[in-house]
């Protein structure tokens, strides 16, 4: 029966649709089907052990209560010195708010600067909570059309075309998710010049850094611009995604609000994971964490070509995260004529769980799948060969 009396805020942030693929995966594996999870937008390996070790350390000596609401003094200091050792960027302690997860963080930026029907421009595709996130507090997403030629991501020329006077913040995320492209320091340098411009807001997502190849320059956005607010969290790179734990930096002035803005919604972030992240920095994790590194990009190394020979279009080469957004036009046809019934298809007669393009936005997406090498490369080979003997 359905649910009565919802605020209509509610009623308008939809499921993502590979739910439903999820779900019929779940269906088949009960049956018996073997599926290779292609789907999931996070690391298959598990935390470190130090990682661990500091958090089951936590919670016997009994650190289980709150934190102030902004984190613990230790973990932001820690999270200032990761800007200054990975970075070469001066960041202040009081500018770190440690949230649950980046959602945290996300809602935090949301609510604390987007007005009632004003708008924050996003890429599409982009990530789908985005929009959601700025409907919950009764604020409009904007997303723009981007393509291969701007690398999937926003540029000055979009900021320029599509900012009005109700536009008050633009959002990118770099490497992005579903395409896995990175903005360069140049590219962040004309986005940011752009919204200064327009006295805007520049909020940058960067949940995936760390997770780069091809030895390209990931820049943090501080070190262009430090009215910058930056997105960012424990759960990609640090593999730490059950652990909900995340980080906003705002400048300065803005660490009050956001410190009332968090002792509202959530109190503070879970305090054994903060204890546990206070590991994350340390040398021997680090070192784990690169040789992870290495095997993703080994995967997308091995998986790019793959889906080539598959006849998808993969016009660009991602080169963070770990993504591969592909356009599947070519394999579309009356019986699966777009992205969703493709990955039922794929799923049903291959046993291949991937995320199609509509739950990323709308432009193009009945044409795009999403392919995660969040699975180990011996299945990453099966899985092409599976959809390979498809004979699409
Ligand atoms: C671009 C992006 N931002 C934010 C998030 C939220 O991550 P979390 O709340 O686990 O830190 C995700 C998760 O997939 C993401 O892909």
């Amino acid at each position: 029966m359905l649910a009565s009396g919802l605020a209509q805020r509610s009623k308008d942030i939809d499921p993502f649709y590979v739910m439903d693929i999820l779900a019929q995966a779940k269906k088949l594996e009960k049956q018996g089907q073997d599926i290779i999870h292609m789907e999931v937008g996070e690391p298959d390996f598990e935390t470190p052990q130090p990682i661990i070790e500091a958090g089951i350390a936590a919670l016997k000596a009994g650190k289980t209560h709150y934190t102030p609401a902004l984190g613990l003094p230790e973990l932001r200091e820690a999270i200032a010195n990761w800007y200054q050792t990975q970075y070469q960027v001066t960041v202040s302690p009081n500018r770190i708010v440690v949230t649950p997860g980046a959602s945290g963080a996300l809602l935090l930026v949301m609510g604390a600067l987007l007005e009632r029907d004003k708008k924050v421009l996003l890429a599409d595709p982009g990530y789908p909570c985005n929009r959601n996130f700025a409907r919950f507090v009764e604020g409009k997403a904007q997303g723009i059309a981007v393509g291969a030629n701007s690398n999937y991501q926003l540029t000055a020329e979009h900021i320029n075309e599509h900012w009005d006077d109700d536009t008050q913040l633009a959002l990118v995320a770099s490497p992005s998710n579903p395409t896995g492209t990175v903005l360069s320091r140049q590219q962040l340098t004309d986005l940011s010049a752009a919204i200064k411009a327009k006295h805007g807001h520049f909020v940058v997502d960067e949940i995936y850094h760390g997770l780069s190849y091809d030895g390209i320059d990931t820049p943090t956005v501080l070190s262009i611009d430090q009215n910058a607010f930056v997105i960012n969290s424990f759960s990609k790179f640090f593999g730490m995604t059950g652990w909900r734990l995340g980080w906003l930096v705002v400048p300065e002035q803005y660490e009050p609000v956001m410190d009332r803005l968090a002792q509202n919604l959530f109190l503070a972030a879970p305090t054994m994971s903060q204890y546990a992240a206070l590991a994350a920095f340390n040398n021997n994790t680090l070192e784990l964490l690169e040789q992870r590194r290495q095997v993703f990009e080994q995967r997308r190394d091995s998986l790019f070509p793959a889906l080539d020979t598959l006849g998808l279009d993969l016009t660009t080469t991602p080169q963070g995260a770990f993504y591969i957004y592909a356009n599947c036009s070519k394999l579309l046809n009356e019986q699966y004529p777009n992205s969703m019934a493709l990955s039922r298809y794929f799923l049903q007669q291959a046993g291949v769980a991937i995320t199609p393009g509509n739950d990323f936005g709308r432009y193009q997406a009945e044409q795009y799948i999403r392919f995660a090498y969040t699975t180990n490369q011996q299945r990453l080979v099966e899985a092409v060969e599976r959809i390979h003997t498809l004979g699409l």
